[in-house]
């Protein structure tokens, strides 16, 4: 089942019990009810962790020996209000209702859990206390009081819960609390009622089993300065009281649980100080424990006890403020007082021990009943007036050990009465809404106990009678004399089984040995040792050993042994266990029965204390003796299921037209006609008052299986009725969206439109207006033009108008004369100007003057060129022969060589000086000079270029009119000379060089030596003078000069060839001459570049 959630809890949602159930959730409804099915029922919703299961508005709570997430404040919540069959089955179910119908109907309450030992009471007993304080109201007080009552549990059950075999934490007492509300039904404190504790465990524990709790607690949890203070060692083993074999329990935390009951003790209300005396008390029980005795002989011959170790003695008296010989003396002897007699005896050593034990048990039990008191006083309501009530009860369960004493029996008989009283109430409540409801009451079948709790109280014969009478009989009495008796008045009891009884039919039964009685409980058969009845229904402590307390320095002891006071010597014997325990049980059931009952019956899943176990045969034995069949027997008699007439219509009314959706009058008619129209036979159901009851819960499984047919149905619908809406609304969402996108697309292509439209209109607005415009502008432009003709013709017209008519006013060819007039004085003062200014009479002067008027152009250079030409001719006027001459060389060298030879541009500046050598001054030339009969035009030094090598030799040339001579340099020699007339043609080259080749004619005189390779710094003064002497001396007008790189020149027997290449520059030398074979001279030139 899917846990609701707060919110889903808080929503009207109805849901039932029947919904989503596992098994059946409540055993009415069980289908066919044999035991097999019921325990099957139960099996399977353990199984699936659902430990509440109803039988009409019984609980039946299986423990899960687990923490189970269904104990949340959010179950709390979800079950807060609700009405009892709303939810799935839970404990807090049943507390909502008993609360609610305490505040909303004043009806006290009581919830009575039984079930046997380890079964979950006390913790379901928690469950519904800590649920109503939960719910209830809130406030600093409320609150106050809440705490204090669930605080009050922790030390009860410190105080009063021991490990058994059966259970970790067994209440060895029984309890019951009455939670005491205002008118409002917020709690205003409480009483609680002990039942009888088991305070033997206090000296002896059976086997696997511990004394109480606060023993091992104080011991594990107390602070070393506390154990000092009150003499304790932490060690259990030290203690004969403490049994040791289970001293440490699994999954129990005696430290911390000691600080929890600390904390509790202070909460509910406990001053410092009487938590000390208490724990005090604890520890002398401990130190009691482990005070022994030792025999000693008397001179009487009987022995008599000693203590044997006093230092334990002495400081449980330290302890208990008690005077130590006193204590020890009432270990030894014993005083018996008759009327006015007082006879004192001695105790021998087991006497002794009986006494410590009786001590110590007494201590504790009253310890313990203190603490209720104690309790009872801080949680008790302020207020006098009536309080509303709400009583828990959560008693010892139902015990069956292998050794069965008082305890047991009086435990048995207990849960004999509330077996008893859960008979009667559930039968009369039955009866009652039977009554209530008007149904015809049928009557049942169901194992009474009555019968089993009458052999135990009945104040003639029964047995606690007996066992009192026993104990008062004077004379010697035992526990077989008691058997005896008993053996005697309950013979004839159904329920009494005896080896000795006069029933013979247990003579020969040996599963019963001969000290003890077996009783058929209602839960089952448990056989009672008689050992000890006699002394724990007396529950004698020896006066000595009260008086002893009541002496006490203590304050705490003193209350708890008022006895003790010898003022007030009380001869008459105290009431016995057995008849105390009779009353109180029977104050509890008259309690009881003034109340609203609620059941909570806890059964036991396994006897290993172990979650997911059910032991079948275990579950069988107490649901048979818990009477649960008989329980669902009872309810199911006549009708098996019963509903109020609103829930039924509300849940069925689905199945029925007329009901469907709405049921307009009476629930009951409504639920009437349902039944009608679903045609359910009349037997199988009654109308009561408030409520339909049906007879069999087939009708209730066949109208649920309809519902739920009916249900899908519906969710069809629903689900059908959803779609279409759903699918409508998203239509009309599509619907929408496409209208308004519809509407921006319209507007937005409009929008386009308009545009276009727009643009394309002032389109051809520009274009028309552009066209009128020009046309206009044109228009004016032709008008303007004709406007400006027609200004222009009548100009014209006008000026000729006035030209006609003035030309008679003026002579003729006066302008012409006029214009002639002016040129001849511009003229004038033009050529005035020139003469004025004329420029430098230098040939080379390039100055001239600017032209006034544009008309003198062609005058203007024709006089500057003119002028030119007069200048130069008086410069040349002033010119004497000579150098004239010297002109006419320079002329006739640049017509030879210019733009021809590179060497020639060098040659311009240098004036032609002719004769360099003076030869006729020079006296070693003497000789020379007077072998020349011609004046010498040209001397100069040169080279002559040996073919052989290409290496020059210096020589003298001279040139006269018609010679040229070739001398020795250094004698004056004539080595050869040559008439002019012979030379044929000059060789030279293209280059910046001085060579150069003089051809001799063939066949001349002169040409036997060959031509000649000359090498001259004035090649082009030379070459000059040559041409012009040689032109003029024969007639010979023509001497060739060839310019070119490469010629031949005729040496005496060959010709080779002088090739000129363009060569490094080399610094100082000007052309080099190298012989490359007998053909080819090669002279590199420098490069001019
Ligand atoms: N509802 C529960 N959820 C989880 N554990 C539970 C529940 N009820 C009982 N128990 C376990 O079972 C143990 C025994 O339960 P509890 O002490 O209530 O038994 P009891 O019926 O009071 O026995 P006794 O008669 O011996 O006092 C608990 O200590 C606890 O461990
Ligand atoms: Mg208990």
């Amino acid at each position: 089942r899917p846990p609701l959630n707060k919110h889903a809890a808080n929503m009207e949602v109805k849901t039932s019990l029947l919904d989503n159930m596992i098994g059946v959730g409540d055993m009415v409804l069980l289908e066919p009810l044999t035991e097999d099915s019921f325990i099957e029922n139960l099996r399977n919703r353990f199984d699936h962790n659902e430990i509440y299961t109803y039988i009409g508005s019984v609980v039946i709570s299986m423990n899960p020996y687990r923490s189970l997430p269904i104990f949340t404040p959010e179950k709390v919540e979800e079950y807060r209000n609700r009405n009892f069959y709303e939810l799935s089955p839970h404990i807090y179910a049943l507390a909502d209702e008993a609360y609610r119908s305490l505040r909303d109907q004043d009806k006290d309450q009581c919830i009575l859990i039984t079930g046997e030992s380890g079964a979950g009471k006390t913790e379901a007993s928690k469950l519904v206390m800590s649920y109503v304080a939960a719910v209830c109201g809130k406030g600093q007080e409320v609150n106050k009081v809440k705490e204090q009552l669930l605080q009050s549990n922790p030390v009860l059950e410190a105080f009063g819960n021991a490990k058994t075999v059966r259970n970790d934490n067994s209440s060895r007492f029984g309890k019951y609390m009455d939670i005491e509300f205002d008118f409002k039904g917020d709690p205003v404190g409480g009483v609680i009622s002990n039942y009888l504790l088991e305070k033997s465990r206090v000296v002896k524990q059976p086997r696997g089993e511990r004394n109480f709790h606060i023993f091992y607690q104080l011991l594990s949890g107390a602070s070393d300065d506390t154990l000092r203070k009150l003499k304790l060692d932490r060690d259990f083993s030290k203690y004969n009281y403490l049994s040791l074999d289970s001293a440490n329990v699994n999954g129990l935390d005696d430290a911390a649980n000691f600080r929890t009951v600390r904390n509790a003790m202070q909460i509910v209300g406990f001053m410092e100080d009487e938590v000390q005396s208490v724990l005090e008390l604890v520890a002398a029980v401990l130190k009691l424990g482990n005070i022994e005795f030792k025999p000693e002989s008397r001179s009487n011959g009987y022995d008599e006890s000693r203590v044997k170790d006093k230092n334990d003695l002495k400081e449980m008296c330290e302890l208990l403020g008690i005077e130590q010989s006193v204590l020890e003396r009432a270990f030894s002897y014993r005083t018996v007082e008759a009327k006015l007699e007082k006879v004192s005896t001695t105790l021998n050593v087991s006497q002794a021990y009986y006494a410590r034990d009786a001590l110590a048990k007494n201590l504790y039990s009253r310890l313990f009943s203190w603490l209720v008191t104690r309790i009872n006083e801080s949680i008790k309501a302020q207020s006098k007036t009536r309080h509303k009530v709400m009583g828990v009860l959560d008693i010892y369960g139902f015990e069956i050990f292998e050794d069965n004493s008082f305890e047991q029996f009086i435990i048995n008989y207990c849960n004999e009465k509330l077996q008893q009283i859960f008979i009667e109430l559930t039968l009369r409540e039955e009866q009652e809404e039977y009554i209530r409801e008007d149904i015809e009451w049928t009557n049942i079948e169901y194992f009474n106990n009555a019968v089993i709790c009458d052999l135990i109280e009945n104040n003639q014969n029964g047995i606690l009678a007996m066992l009192d009478e026993e104990c008062l009989r004077p004379g010697t009495v035992t526990d077989i004399t008691f058997l005896d008796k008993l053996n005697t008045v309950c013979a004839e009891h159904q329920h009494f089984e005896s080896r000795l009884s006069k029933n013979s039919k247990f003579l020969t039964d040996h599963s019963l040995p001969h000290s003890c009685f077996r009783i058929q409980h209602y839960a089952g058969k448990v056989l009672y040792r008689v050992e000890g009845f006699m002394d724990k229904n007396n529950d004698l402590l020896y006066r000595d050993l009260s008086q002893a307390m009541y002496k006490a320095n203590h304050k705490l002891i003193k209350q708890l042994f008022p006895e003790g006071n010898p003022a007030k010597v009380n001869l008459k014997r105290p009431p016995t266990a057995g008849f105390q325990f009779k009353h109180s049980v029977g104050t509890l059931m008259r309690n009881l029965q003034t109340k609203n009952p609620n059941y909570i019956r806890c059964v036991k899943p396994n006897d290993k204390k172990a979650p997911r176990i059910f032991t079948d045969s275990l579950v069988r034995h107490q649901v048979a003796y818990l009477g649960l069949m008989e329980n669902v027997r009872v309810r199911r008699a006549g009708y098996a299921y019963r509903q109020a007439y609103e829930p039924c219509l509300e849940r069925y009314k689905m199945l029925c037209k007329q009901t469907w959706p709405h049921w307009k009058g009476p629930t009951r008619e409504g639920v009437e006609v349902l039944m009608a129209d679903l045609q359910v036979s009349t037997e199988e159901f009654a109308y009561g008052n408030s409520k339909i009851f049906i007879r069999n819960p087939r009708t209730l499984f066949s109208l649920e299986e309809k519902r739920r047919g009916c249900l899908e149905n519906l969710a069809a619908l629903i689900q059908k009725i959803y779609r279409g809406w759903k699918c409508r609304t998203h239509f009309l969402l599509l619907k929408r969206s496409q209208v308004v996108v519809a509407a921006w697309y319209r507007r937005y292509a409009q929008q386009k439109k308009y545009t276009q439209i727009k643009s394309a209109t002032i389109m051809v607005q520009s274009y028309s207006r552009g066209w009128k415009a020009r046309k206009i502008l044109r228009e004016l432009k032709h008008q303007k033009r004709c406007e400006e003709a027609a200004t222009t013709i009548a100009a014209y017209w006008h000026g000729t108008q006035v030209r006609r008519e003035y030309r008679k006013f003026f002579r003729a060819n006066a302008g012409r004369k006029i214009y002639s007039f002016i040129m001849q004085r511009l003229m004038q003062k033009y050529f005035l100007g020139l003469k004025r200014d004329l420029p430098s009479m230098s040939p080379i002067g390039g100055s001239w003057p600017t032209r006034p008027y544009r008309f003198l152009d062609t005058a203007h250079t024709e006089l500057r060129s003119i002028f030119h030409h007069w200048r130069c001719k008086k410069y040349r006027s002033r010119f004497t022969d000579e150098r004239k001459a010297v002109f006419e060389e320079k002329l006739q060298a640049s017509e030879i060589f210019k733009d021809k030879k590179a060497l020639y541009p060098s040659s311009v500046g240098q004036p032609f000086r002719g004769d360099y050598l003076e030869i006729s001054k020079n006296p070693k030339y003497q000789k020379l000079s007077s072998a020349m009969d011609e004046k010498v035009l040209l001397a100069d030094m040169v080279n002559k270029i040996n073919r052989a090598n290409g290496k020059g030799t210096a020589r003298i040339f001279l040139l006269t009119k018609n010679n040229f001579v070739l001398a020795d340099q250094k004698t004056g020699q004539v080595k050869a000379s040559v008439p002019l007339p012979d030379l044929a043609s000059i060789s030279v080259s293209t280059q910046n060089d001085g060579f150069f080749a003089l051809k001799l004619k063939e066949g001349s005189a002169g040409a036997t030596k060959g031509d000649f390779l000359l090498s001259s710094e004035h090649l082009i003064e030379i070459i000059t003078k040559l041409r012009r002497t040689g032109a003029t001396a024969v007639n010979h007008n023509h001497l060739d000069i060839d310019i070119s790189d490469e010629f031949l020149v005729q040496f005496k027997q060959d010709k080779v060839c002088v090739k000129f290449v363009q060569g490094a520059p080399k610094n100082g030398n000007g052309a080099s001459c190298k012989r490359k074979n007998n053909r080819l001279l090669e002279v590199s030139v420098p490069s001019t570049a």
